[in-house]
């Protein structure tokens, strides 16, 4: 008779940047062939990732309700990607009723399988008040962090103790190795945060309760990211599995509710007539846009600098992220024609197939806003990095790259900076360009490709370090449960 297999429990934060790579892990647990998955989320987050689930992926949908209006947010929001900033707040407060509703759920489980309980709960990591409830139930807890943990480090440590007040630059009181911070890395929320207002609040609340965690899983790769694992090792007192990179494949990642704005025929036929590392990619994600005045000059910039670029743009900040792209208002008189005819630029609304982008050979450089996933998209296939973090720990992401990995150079800060097309330019050149840096970059970053690969290498004589920390959990989970059966 096979072997019965244990049910995980995962329930990531109703955003694109958590969902992406919960469901990574989620695909890479069934694919063991030892687990059933059950993932949780609110309904229409559900309706939107089972179009993007796999056709032979068993994983299970289970739905929590939840009622945005009674937390001021406007109808029907389930999910903070269209999300206006002021709301973030509500958003995180709104959160904290998932608590009854997620115990009756893992109870009901329980009681479906017979008493039989699920081996673990892989909770997101603003919800880490789950472990009340899994202890109450005898459940392996662990918190899974889709982002790296250098970034969520300086995070933590920012919001716990909030350094900022006294200076404009400082070191972080429990994590001096971060180095400086300049409050130019803070976002706004957190450049006014004081303790009694209301982000600061919720942080406090859930951030401390990380330490009543079985364990922390993050998604990023020991060799490149030991400084941030030190530090919520001696900081939790609790275990910590880096697991990364996970990533989804581009079929499953397409449905998790985006739309294309060019097919990856068109993208790659362009690309394919572009000379080898001759090509910048630009996004700045599905969450954030840049200003109108920075677009402008990035534009002339792009231009300026005569580098190929595909161009991946979104209305800029403070217009409806989801209306149509204004190109004749937004980017210089005539921009568009001139670089169709020329050949030089891809302007692509909305979605680009990020990963076959980053894959060929043509890509020289990615201008990027250093989102989690970005990075290890990036990273896996040895693109350098241009830095413009725009958000949350996309600050202290850029800043790992460029100062502890090498592969990467920052030309801006936050949606509000000042840019030069000038000063662009001359960072496009000089990272694409056969300049020292340039070459440095490039080496660097196809060292790091090799070391992404081989922490995932599974071979009978060689197991990579992700692949390690993953056994590790799985084998954690299992001793907990192994060591509650002795005790019935
Ligand atoms: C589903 O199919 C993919 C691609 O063929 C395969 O890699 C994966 O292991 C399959 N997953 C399951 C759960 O059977
Ligand atoms: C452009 O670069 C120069 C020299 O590094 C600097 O002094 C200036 O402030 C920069 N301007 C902008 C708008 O970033
Ligand atoms: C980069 O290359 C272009 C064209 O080859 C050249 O005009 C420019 O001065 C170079 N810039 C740098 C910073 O090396």
């Amino acid at each position: 008779m096979a072997q019965r297999k244990e049910n995980i429990v995962m329930f990531p934060l109703m955003a694109q940047g958590h969902i992406i790579p919960f469901l990574a892990l989620a695909l890479h647990l069934e694919n063991t062939n030892r687990y059933t998955i059950t993932f949780v989320n609110t309904p229409s987050n559900l309706k939107k990732l089972k179009s993007s689930l796999p056709q032979n992926s068993s994983i299970h949908l289970r739905e929590i309700p939840f009622d945005g209006i009674a937390h001021d947010l406007p109808p029907g929001t389930e999910n903070s990607d269209s999300l206006p900033f002021h709301l973030f707040p509500n958003f995180f407060e709104s959160t904290l009723s998932f608590k009854p509703h997620f115990r009756k759920l893992i109870n009901g489980l329980i009681d479906e399988q017979n008493g039989h309980k699920p081996v673990c709960i892989i909770a997101d990591m603003f919800f880490a008040w789950s472990a009340e409830i899994a202890q109450e139930c005898g459940i392996f807890n662990a918190l899974f962090v889709g982002g790296g943990s250098f970034g969520f480090a300086c995070f933590y440590s920012l919001w716990v103790n909030l350094p900022h007040r006294d200076s404009d630059e400082f070191l972080l009181p429990d994590f001096p190795e971060a180095s400086r911070i300049h409050v130019t890395q803070m976002t706004k929320f957190l450049r006014l945060a004081d303790g009694s207002d209301s982000l600061s609040v919720f942080f406090q609340k859930v951030l401390p309760q990380w330490m009543n965690a079985d364990g922390i899983l993050f998604n990023t790769i020991e060799e490149v990211d030991k400084i941030g694992l030190m530090y919520f090792s001696r900081k939790l007192g609790r275990p910590v599995w880096p697991v990364g990179p996970l990533l989804l494949s581009t079929g499953s990642r397409a449905g998790a509710g985006k739309e294309y704005g060019i097919s990856t025929e068109l993208c790659k036929n362009w690309l394919d007539t572009k000379p080898c590392n001759s090509v910048i990619y630009v996004s700045f994600g599905s969450q954030n846009t840049i200003a109108a005045s920075q677009m402008m000059q990035l534009a002339m910039a792009l231009e300026a600098c005569g580098k190929n670029f595909i161009w991946v743009v979104k209305p800029p900040l403070g217009f409806d992220m989801n209306s149509e792209f204004r190109a004749n208002e937004w980017l210089p008189e005539g921009f568009d024609e001139r670089i169709k005819d020329s050949g030089q630029g891809l302007v692509v609304q909305k979605w680009a197939p990020q990963v076959e982008i980053l894959s060929h050979k043509s890509i020289s450089a990615f201008l990027s806003h250093c989102g989690w996933n970005s990075v290890l998209e990036a990273l896996s296939h040895g693109v350098p990095i241009i830095g413009w973090p725009l958000a949350a720990e996309q600050f202290y992401n850029s800043k790992l790259l460029e100062e502890v990995i090498g592969v990467c150079v920052e030309v801006a800060r936050g949606m509000n900076c000042e840019v030069s097309t000038e000063n662009l330019s001359a960072k496009f050149e000089l990272v694409m360009n056969e300049t020292e840096k340039g070459m440095d970059l490039r080496k660097k970053a196809s060292e790091v490709k090799m070391i992404f690969k081989n922490a995932v290498r599974n071979e009978e004589k060689f197991k990579g370090s992700s692949v390690k920390a993953m056994e590790q959990f799985l084998d954690a989970t299992l001793t907990m449960k192994k060591a509650q059966k002795e005790e019935d």
